[in-house]
């Protein structure tokens, strides 16, 4: 009897299928200098059967792509808007034209509402404390008045870094929220308690690693470690920071009265290049770990055997992120910037070795390079550091620095690596690829075995955009010559 129990109980889940990719949701962020059409990405997050989806804005074109998919969005109010949304009439007049707007049939699901990124990160210097909480009220609040109160929530995406356990105890049941924030944390954690929001929190493992020698490689991923966190005061021993880092909000949750505020995760993942340990081999590892592990709803020690609703970051490479963090900013992509997997990834936790189904359609410029003309007179080679700094000043250079894809290269190398990164941001064209002289353009590939020249993408702005109109309109002309041209003989 119970053994035929649990066979019905297996078949079901064989029949329901593995909730992962059900439950996965992910970051777009949109910070690149060639981007793909927002139709292009709806297309891949579907053919992935991704059901949600965390933007940076609420722009326009996006959600445009959105409407009438049924994928779940969480839209974003920028930092620098929050000021303004402590104006509640500013605060009802972005809610009704970044929400209730696309609230029909056919429209888009807009569940969450983000009121900032990282408002509180240590880096930013408290410049949004006084302005954060504020704006979480009214945005809330106006989407009460627009009835969209029960469906949408306002919540503040927030750094790890908000909340931490003390030196001499340092495990998660000793959780509180950062000294200085603590008051204002618990203003505003009993505020989402109240209207029914979850916390969203960042959890970075590959942030513990990068900068600290001393954290222990194997308690970054989730297949065991030979220095686990043992907690005295619960007896949980923590195999991965995940776990550590989620429970220590958890306690301090717990703490300001709302132990049982839901927690979503908007963001976690890992880059693949710009430092020693951001490699497309860890992010495999790490992915795989931390899919197997949402797959299996097992939850975290204090919170167990339970979904866990994740915002996996990113779905796509951004070239224009700051750098500030780090090189390996922008390389946190699944992809590509061209929207092609970097490595094996089984969104449904099976561990098995299939890809991402890339980005369809995605059209490129030209095959042709930019590289450094080794001919050029040595008056113009004692200008090529200022050149290459040039270069990179408007490019992305990341993939040459140390621990990274194309740091190996020669003095050389470097040039036209960086000469062929401005190149292709400026759509290929003539003039940048000067230099002084230095430079050359080339239909050689000068990509290595592990440094990638890449191609930029043909994109779809306004002014590509009408080129490419008068190109048809031109050649359908053309044609219609041709075929008349034809019949007349
Ligand atoms: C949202 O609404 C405001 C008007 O309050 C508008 O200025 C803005 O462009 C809209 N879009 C975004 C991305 O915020
Ligand atoms: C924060 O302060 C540091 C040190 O004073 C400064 O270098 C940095 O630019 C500031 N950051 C912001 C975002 O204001
Ligand atoms: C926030 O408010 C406090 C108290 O009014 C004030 O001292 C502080 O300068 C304000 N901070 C910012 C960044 O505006
Ligand atoms: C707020 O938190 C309390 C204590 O955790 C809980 O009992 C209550 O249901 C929460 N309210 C909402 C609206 O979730
Ligand atoms: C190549 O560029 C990187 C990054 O700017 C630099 O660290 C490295 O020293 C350069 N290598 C040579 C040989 O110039
Ligand atoms: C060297 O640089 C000068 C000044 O920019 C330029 O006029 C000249 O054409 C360059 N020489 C070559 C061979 O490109
Ligand atoms: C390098 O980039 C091109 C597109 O620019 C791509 O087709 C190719 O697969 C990439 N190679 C590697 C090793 O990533």
């Amino acid at each position: 009897m119970a053994r035929s129990w649990l066979l019905t109980a297996v078949l079901l889940v064989a029949v329901i299928g593995s909730p992962a990719a059900e439950a996965l949701g992910v970051n777009w962020g949109t910070m690149a200098s060639h981007q793909l059409p927002p139709s292009t990405v709806v297309r891949m997050l579907q053919d992935n059967g991704i059901k949600k989806v965390k933007l940076f804005d609420a722009d326009s074109g996006p959600l445009g792509a959105l409407a009438g998919t049924g994928i779940e969005v969480m839209v974003a109010i920028p930092n620098n808007m929050l000021d303004m949304m402590t104006d509640y009439d500013t605060a009802r007049e972005w809610v009704h034209k970044n929400v209730s707007a696309y609230n029909f049939d056919g429209g888009v699901s807009i569940k969450y509402v983000a009121v900032g990124n990282e408002p509180f990160l240590s880096s930013l210097n408290g410049t949004f404390l006084n302005v954060t909480f504020p704006a979480l009220q009214n945005i809330q609040q106006a989407l009460n008045e627009a009835g969209l109160g029960d469906t949408v929530k306002a919540t503040v995406p927030l750094n790890a870094d908000v909340y931490e356990s003390p030196a001499d105890q340092p495990v998660p049941s000793a959780g509180r929220f950062r000294a200085g924030l603590s008051g204002l944390m618990t203003e505003i954690v009993q505020f989402l308690n109240q209207s029914g929001a979850p916390f969203t929190v960042n959890i970075y493992p590959y942030l513990s690693l990068y900068g600290n020698d001393d954290f222990p490689l194997d308690f970054a991923f989730f297949d065991g470690t030979s220095s686990p966190v043992v907690d005295a005061a619960t007896g949980i021993s923590y195999t991965n920071v995940f776990d550590a880092n989620f429970d220590t909000l958890v306690s301090a949750l717990a703490a300001a009265g709302v132990g049982g505020l839901p927690v979503i995760v908007g963001e976690v993942g890992w880059p693949t290049d710009g430092d020693k340990h951001a490699t497309a081999a860890y992010a495999q590892r790490f992915y795989a770990g931390l899919l197997r592990k949402l797959a299996s709803n097992a939850g975290t020690p204090l919170r167990p055997n339970q979904y866990v609703e994740v915002y996996l970051f990113s779905l796509i490479d951004e070239d224009v992120k700051s750098v500030a963090p780090g090189n390996f900013e922008r390389h946190w992509g699944m992809t590509r910037y061209d929207g092609q997997p970097k490595y094996y990834m089984d969104l449904t936790g099976q561990g098995r070795n299939t890809a991402l189904a890339g980005a369809r359609g995605v059209e490129y410029l030209p095959r042709a390079w930019c590289v450094l003309n080794s001919n050029s007179p040595p008056d113009n080679m004692s200008r090529l550091g200022d050149n290459v700094g040039y270069a990179c000043t408007y490019a992305d250079c990341t993939s040459l620095s140390y621990g990274s894809s194309c740091s190996g290269m020669d003095a050389a190398g470097n040039a036209s690596y960086a000469f062929n990164a401005y190149f292709q941001v400026f759509d290929q064209e003539e003039e940048a690829c000067g230099f002084d002289g230095l430079a050359v353009r080339t239909l050689q590939d000068p990509s290595t075995g592990t440094c990638n020249f890449t191609i930029q993408l043909e994109t779809t702005s306004d002014a590509a955009g009408r080129r490419t109109t008068v190109a048809t309109a031109v050649l359908a002309v053309f044609c219609v010559l041709a075929v008349m041209a034809i019949t007349l003989v």
